[in-house]
C-alpha cells in the first residue's frame, strides 16, 4: 500500500517559511504585490484566483484581481498588462489560462515584463529553465519538485516518466527532473504503448487531464506517482488522472486528489511572488 504524498502538509510549510520572510520584507517596507488578470467569466478560473487571493492575504501579500471582459480584444490586453509591467506597487503578473479562443496566449505571456512573471510562463524564463539557469519556475512543476525533496525522493539516476507535454506542467518538470539527475522521458496522448514506459518508471508524473488514465496495472511496483490532474469522473466526482484505488495498492507513494499537487502549486505561486519583491527591491 502506497504512502500518500500530502502536499497539503508540504504545502503549510512552505507557507510557514514564507511568513516569516514576509515578516522580514515588511520590516524593510517591503510588501509583495501580486496582481492576477482574469478574462472571461470560467468558472474553474472563477475558482482558482479565488483560491490564489485567498492565499495571498493569509499571508500578508497584496494581492488585486482585474477583471475583464470576454470580449476584450488582445491589443487591449496587452496594453493592460503594459500598465501592470510600469506600475510600481505590482511585483508579480499573472494571466489566468485558458483565455478566450480568438486571444492568442503566446503573444499575452510575452507581454508580461519577464522580471515580474511569476507564473514561469514568458518564453526568456521557460527558456532560462531549458538552459538549467536559476529563474521564475513555473508553479506546478516547481511545487512537485519540492514535494519529492521534501518526501526524502532519491532522483539521481531515476527513471522518470512524464505523461502530458504541457508547456505549464509537462515540459518544465521534465526540464526541473533532467537537471535532478534523472532520466526522462515524455510521453504523450500518441505514444505507442503507454505502459511500457510507465511501468518502467520509478517517479511517474502524469498531466494529462483524462480522468482516471493512468492505472495501477501501468505502475512499477514501489514508483513514486505524482498525479497532477483535477477531472471529473462520469458521476462527476472530483478524480485525477490516476485511478487512485488500483494505483496506490502498486506503487510506494502517490499524491492525493485533491489535497496533492493543487496546494503546492498556489504555495510555490505565492514564492514566486516573494522571490519577485526580493528581486524589485534588491533585496538578496
Ligand atoms: N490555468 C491552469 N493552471 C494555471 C496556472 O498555473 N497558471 C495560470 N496563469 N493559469 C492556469
Amino acid at each position: 500500500m502506497a504512502t500518500t504524498l500530502s502536499g497539503k502538509d508540504i504545502a503549510k510549510k512552505v507557507n510557514d517559511e514564507l511568513l516569516v520572510e514576509i515578516d522580514k520584507l515588511c520590516d524593510l517596507g517591503v510588501t509583495p504585490g501580486l496582481t492576477v488578470v482574469l478574462v472571461g467569466d470560467d468558472e474553474a478560473s472563477q475558482i482558482y484566483v479565488r483560491n490564489k487571493a485567498k492565499a495571498c492575504e493569509a499571508l500578508g501579500i497584496e494581492s488585486n484581481v482585474v477583471r475583464l471582459s470576454r470580449y476584450i480584444s488582445q491589443s487591449e490586453l496587452i496594453e493592460v498588462i503594459k500598465e501592470l509591467n510600469a506600475d510600481n506597487a505590482v511585483d508579480g503578473i499573472l494571466v489566468q489560462l485558458p483565455l478566450p479562443n480568438h486571444i492568442d496566449p503566446d503573444a499575452v505571456l510575452e507581454a508580461i515584463d519577464p522580471k515580474k512573471d511569476v507564473d514561469g510562463f514568458h518564453a526568456l524564463n521557460a527558456g532560462r529553465l531549458m538552459q538549467g539557469v536559476d529563474t521564475f519556475e513555473a508553479c506546478t512543476p516547481k511545487g512537485i519538485m519540492r514535494m519529492l525533496k521534501e518526501s526524502g525522493v532519491k532522483l539521481r539516476g531515476a527513471n522518470a516518466v512524464v505523461v502530458g507535454r504541457s508547456n505549464i506542467v509537462g515540459k518544465p518538470i521534465a526540464m526541473m527532473l533532467l537537471k535532478a539527475d534523472c532520466t526522462v522521458t515524455v510521453c504523450h496522448s500518441k505514444t505507442r504503448d503507454l505502459s511500457s514506459y510507465t511501468k518502467n518508471a520509478d517517479v511517474l508524473v502524469v498531466a494529462t487531464g483524462i480522468p482516471n488514465f493512468i492505472k495501477g496495472d501501468m505502475i512499477k511496483p514501489g514508483a513514486v506517482v505524482i498525479d497532477v490532474g483535477m477531472d471529473h469522473d462520469e458521476n462527476g466526482k472530483l478524480c485525477g488522472d490516476v485511478e487512485f484505488e488500483s494505483a496506490e495498492k502498486v506503487a510506494g507513494f502517490i499524491t492525493p486528489v485533491p489535497g496533492g499537487v493543487g496546494p503546492m502549486t498556489i504555495a510555490m505561486l505565492m514564492s514566486n511572488t516573494v522571490q519577485a519583491a526580493k528581486q524589485h527591491a534588491n533585496i538578496k
